[in-house]
């Protein structure tokens, strides 16, 4: 799962990365099915999508992940279309048979109420109070880009209400599942927020050694016939 390339201020590989990859190779993919990856990062997650014979557009908002995903693709020698762009804006007009996402998720403090998303390189995780900044919005418009039978695999972590996800899904027609989890020791942010998230109710072990959140992927599937 190391892709070539991974340039400094771009998000580098994780677990929800692996788990997110791990997941797309379970689920059966059709020759030259059309893919999306939403918030690509280095591309990894994209190649390895390509290198299943789809064919792949990868969005990222960061003219850098862009950059390095594009230097990847070129490593590998595996087609890929890169966009940069906010979201699914590029592709509004498309429709997809997988759309994947590790979009940002992480509750933060102090963010900004604008609506907008977060700078720098914290973008890539900085998700609203919430987390749900990035999460509410694929979830209002990824079930219309989906093709009857297409799937929607998005990775969240439960500190983001997992649950929240699964009801807007599913009030989209969408058939939901949560399809693997992993529990992991919080990353240097999340340890850095653990008082602030107490504080918000977010998370409840008051231990370090039990500053652990979870990680989900959501599958979900638009029904042949639905539309
Ligand atoms: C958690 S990283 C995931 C990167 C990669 N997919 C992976 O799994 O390793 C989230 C990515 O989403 C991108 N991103 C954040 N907000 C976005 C937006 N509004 N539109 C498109 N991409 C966005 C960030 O630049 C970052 O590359």
């Amino acid at each position: 799962m190391t892709p070539p390339l991974s340039l400094p201020g771009v998000y580098a590989p994780q677990d929800d990365t692996d788990l997110l990859v791990t997941a797309l190779g379970r689920e059966p993919l059709a020759p030259r099915a059309d893919v999306l990856d939403v918030g690509t990062g280095t591309g990894v997650v994209a190649l390895a999508a390509a290198r299943r014979g789809a064919r792949v557009t990868a969005v990222d908002i960061s003219w850098r992940a862009v950059l390095n995903t594009r230097v990847n693709a070129v490593l590998t020698r595996l087609p890929l279309s890169v966009v940069r762009g906010n979201l699914l804006d590029p592709v509004a007009d498309r429709s997809f048979d997988l759309i994947l996402s590790n979009p940002p998720y992480v509750p933060a403090p102090g963010s900004r109420t604008d609506g907008r998303p977060a700078r720098g390189v914290a973008r890539a995780w900085d998700a609203g109070r919430d987390g749900r900044l990035v999460l509410d919005r694929l979830c209002r418009d990824s079930p219309a880009l989906l093709r009857p039978g297409g799937v929607l695999l998005l990775v969240q972590s439960t500190l983001s209400d997992e649950e929240r996800t699964l009801a807007q899904l599913r009030a989209a027609g969408l058939r939901t599942d949560v399809v693997d989890h992993r529990r992991i020791a919080f990353g240097p942010v999340l340890r850095s927020r653990g008082d602030w998230l107490r504080g918000r109710g977010l998370f409840h072990a008051d231990d370090a050694d039990d500053e652990k959140e979870e990680l989900v992927i959501i599958r979900a599937e638009r029904p042949r016939g639905n539309r």
